[in-house]
């Protein structure tokens, strides 16, 4: 059954003539990658395969993200992304825009067409008066929480190493810091936006209250965002790190988990614990957080105390903290995410999380899955009340719920298992659901973080009744719907 895609595509194109006509459009898409290197100013670049700079443009973190553009385009300035719109628009030539390349759905940021890549956008500039920093969209995390430690302030960001500015940004964004300050979703201040129609402008919630709401979760449906002005908090050193534990401990880490869960409440303090199984072998990989120089009594003893391998924890920088997590070990595999919202990990939710985690593994190393794993983000119910101004995702304020939850990521290498793995990570996914639900959770209608969705997730599952909404923004500043040339996400 694997080959026959392929072979099923070779006989329709060979009875309908497409391979003539797909040979005719890649000429048409380095045709338009001449006309942007001509029509931009000479500070912004287009690259060709053969160059490192094409080939840093295309990559991703998860290889099956990544495709074989025609060209890749690395725009200067905000004038010369609209320039390049405009001819994208007028040749039909389809494009991606990238920031940090973790999307793991294929298309998303990748293209056959213009590769879009931001990286020019790296400023970070800090005001202290307002308490805001604007931020180039091209950056990755780690730059912007190196730059902003000389001021002793920091931003709502990724909490993982190698993550990009825009995806975060446009779509959420969950950190050690929401407890305290929300998603980064709920700390944006401004985005300077290139319209479809290649226009520049400041979008803000007094601007530009429609746009300033679909932005805030909608990623790139409204145009391109080249820079975002986000508050700052002071941010003093941290107290924690990395500490991993071997399955014998399992049992006695979730217990803790579940201990941890139902009696700290201080937003200060956060915890992530990752279970990754790797060729017969589970490891228990989990950060442990808090938000000053030591942490409480109590809250972490118990963690602590079991019997570990590793134990990277010290009182350190923020930035150091984040890196402690060996997240860019695992890049260059194909990937996807899931995502599973839950109100409060008790023990049989965890021991169930456990189950999966070896049911899935030992099912899926049988074909090319190298890493199966299930990551915790216990987080406190008030993570969505810290903005009063509504966004795209999460839109369900009102309500004032917030969801902790389990990610599901499998990483593997075979083209021909990337059905199977989709397939069997929803099955997981919809099963641990249902055991929260049988369980007496609310989370039955919980919507889905759209960074963790997988491709073909419907909209409303991820923005409910606002689907409707954030169709007729995009449809008023995008009425050719230039950005439906691009990957992603469509209202
Ligand atoms: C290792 C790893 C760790 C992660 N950790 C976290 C975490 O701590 N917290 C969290 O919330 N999520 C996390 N995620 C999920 C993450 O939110 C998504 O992968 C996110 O989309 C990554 O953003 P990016 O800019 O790197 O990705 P990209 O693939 O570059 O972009 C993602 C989407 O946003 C669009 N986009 C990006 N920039 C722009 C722009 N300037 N204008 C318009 N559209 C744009 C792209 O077109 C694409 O559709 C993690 C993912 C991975 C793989
Ligand atoms: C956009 O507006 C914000 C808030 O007024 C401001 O801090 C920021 O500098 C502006 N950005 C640009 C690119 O003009
Ligand atoms: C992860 O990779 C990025 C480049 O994508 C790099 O900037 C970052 O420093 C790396 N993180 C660590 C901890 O090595
Ligand atoms: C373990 O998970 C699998 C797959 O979801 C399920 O079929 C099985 O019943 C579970 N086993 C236990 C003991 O819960
Ligand atoms: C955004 O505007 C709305 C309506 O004018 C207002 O209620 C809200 O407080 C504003 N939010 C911010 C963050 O300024
Ligand atoms: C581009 O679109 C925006 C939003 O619809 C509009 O305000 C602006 O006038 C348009 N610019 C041009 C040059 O038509």
């Amino acid at each position: 059954m694997t080959l026959l895609p392929g072979l099923f595509f070779a006989v329709i194109s060979g009875l309908i003539g497409l391979s003539a006509s797909t040979e005719l459009r890649r000429a048409d898409y380095t045709a338009t990658c001449q006309e942007i290197a001509t029509a931009v100013s000479s500070a912004s670049k287009v690259y060709y395969n053969g160059s490192p700079q094409y080939t840093e443009d295309n990559e991703h973190w998860a290889s099956s993200s990544s495709q074989t553009s025609a060209c890749s385009f690395e725009p200067a300035n905000a004038q010369d992304v609209g320039i390049a719109l405009q001819l994208l628009a007028k040749d039909q030539t389809p494009f991606a825009v990238k920031s940090g390349g973790h999307s793991a759905n294929p298309g998303f940021s990748s293209t056959p067409g213009v590769q879009i890549a931001l990286f020019s956008f790296s400023e970070v500039v800090y005001d202290s008066n307002a308490q805001t920093a604007t931020i180039g969209i091209g950056l990755i995390w780690d730059d912007v929480y190196s730059k902003l430690e000389q001021y002793g302030v920091t931003v709502v960001g990724a909490k993982t190493t190698g993550v990009g500015i825009g995806g975060i940004v446009l779509g959420g964004g969950y950190s050690y810091l929401s407890n305290q300050y929300g998603l980064s979703v709920d700390n944006v201040v401004a985005f300077e936006l290139v319209m479809p129609n290649g226009t520049v402008a400041n979008i803000t919630n007094s601007s530009n209250p429609d746009l300033f709401y679909g932005l805030r979760g909608g990623f790139n449906n409204f145009g391109i965002v080249t820079t975002v002005t986000m508050k700052t908090y002071a941010q003093s050193q941290v107290w924690g790190g990395l500490i991993t534990y071997t399955a014998d401990q399992w049992d006695a880490v979730n217990t803790a988990i579940a201990n941890y869960v139902s009696t700290v409440t201080d937003p200060k303090a956060c915890l992530y614990s990752t279970t990754d199984y790797a060729s017969g072998v589970t490891v228990i990989l989990t950060i442990l957080f808090y938000d000053a120089p030591t942490y409480p009594d109590g809250i972490f003893d118990e963690l602590l105390a079991i019997p570990h391998s590793v134990e990277d924890i010290s009182t350190r920088a923020y930035l150091d903290l984040i890196q402690t997590l060996p997240a860019n070990a695992s890049s260059g595999l194909r990937a996807m995410f899931h995502w599973v919202p839950i109100e409060q990990f008790t023990s049989s939710m965890l021991q169930m999380v456990k189950n999966q985690t070896l049911f899935y593994g030992e099912q899926l190393s049988q074909s090319s899955g190298v890493l199966i794993s299930y990551d915790l983000v216990p987080l406190l119910p008030s993570i969505y009340s810290h903005s009063d101004t509504p966004a795209a995702f999460p839109s369900l304020r009102d309500s004032g719920q917030g969801y902790s939850f389990i990610e599901v990521y499998y990483g593997w290498t075979d083209p021909n298992d990337d059905e199977v793995m989709l397939q069997v990570g929803a099955e997981s996914a919809a099963y641990m659901k249902q055991f929260a639900v049988d369980a007496g959770q609310d989370v039955a209608n919980a919507l889905l973080y759209p960074n963790c969705a997988p491709p073909g997730t419907a909209l409303t599952d991820m923005y409910g009744d606002a689907a409707s909404t954030l169709h007729s923004i995009r449809s008023a500043v995008d009425p050719g719907n230039v950005m439906g040339l691009t990957g992603g996400w469509r209202f």
